[in-house]
């Protein structure tokens, strides 16, 4: 792979962004990734709107990576308070998936929160089915903490559920 450049998004990065999280989320473009949503929902994981109330939110980031002039990942960081950092949205392009690409953002995204947010852990959520991800976050040093969050039914802007029981388990790491 050409050398990756990690920087923040502007509002010009939207519709990239956009195009991005949804190939790696929703639909069959995403199943040519190792990990997707598809099962679960249809619809949108985001929208233009979405994501320019992220990045007009103080607490909130998107880093972007890019390949040239192509964008293939991004993660989006957020401010909790009280030390705590989460992460989400996380999205490499479904065919450079598995090359090293997301563990860099989260590492990325990991340095960015200790910085900007003075972050000493990190929470993230995650769907209970997803098995093969846990896995892989818990490689990452994150641990189920027990705690659940619901998913937000009957609002389309976070995408139309596949199934009536969808909920999500939260995981949780230090920073070094
Ligand atoms: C999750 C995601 C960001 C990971 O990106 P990536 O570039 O594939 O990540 P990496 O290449 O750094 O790591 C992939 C890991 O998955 C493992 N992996 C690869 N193929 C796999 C498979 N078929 N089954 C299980 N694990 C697999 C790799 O061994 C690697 O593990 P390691 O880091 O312990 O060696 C990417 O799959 C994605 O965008 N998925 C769709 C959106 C999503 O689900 N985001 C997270 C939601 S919270």
């Amino acid at each position: 792979m050409n050398e990756i450049t990690i920087r923040d998004a502007g509002t010009a990065d939207i519709p990239a962004l956009h195009g991005l999280i949804e190939s790696a989320y929703r639909g069959e473009a995403s199943r040519a990734g190792w990990t997707t949503e598809a099962d679960l929902l249809d619809g949108q994981r985001t929208d233009p709107d979405d994501l320019a109330d992220i990045l007009a939110d103080p607490k909130q980031d998107l880093l972007t990576a890019w390949r040239g002039d192509d964008l293939v990942g991004c993660v989006l960081i957020a401010d909790r308070g009280e030390g705590t950092g989460y992460f989400g949205m996380l999205s490499i392009s479904p065919t450079l998936q598995g090359g090293g690409l997301g563990r860099r953002l989260v590492d990325a995204a990991h340095r960015a929160m200790a910085e900007r947010y003075g972050a000493t852990r990190v929470r993230i959520s995650v769907f209970p089915q997803r098995e093969t991800l846990i896995a892989w976050y818990q490689r990452l040093g994150y641990r189920l903490t027990g705690d659940t969050l619901p998913f937000p039914y009957g609002n389309p802007r976070f995408g139309l559920p596949k199934r009536d029981d969808l909920y999500f388990v939260v995981m949780e790491r230090e920073l070094d």
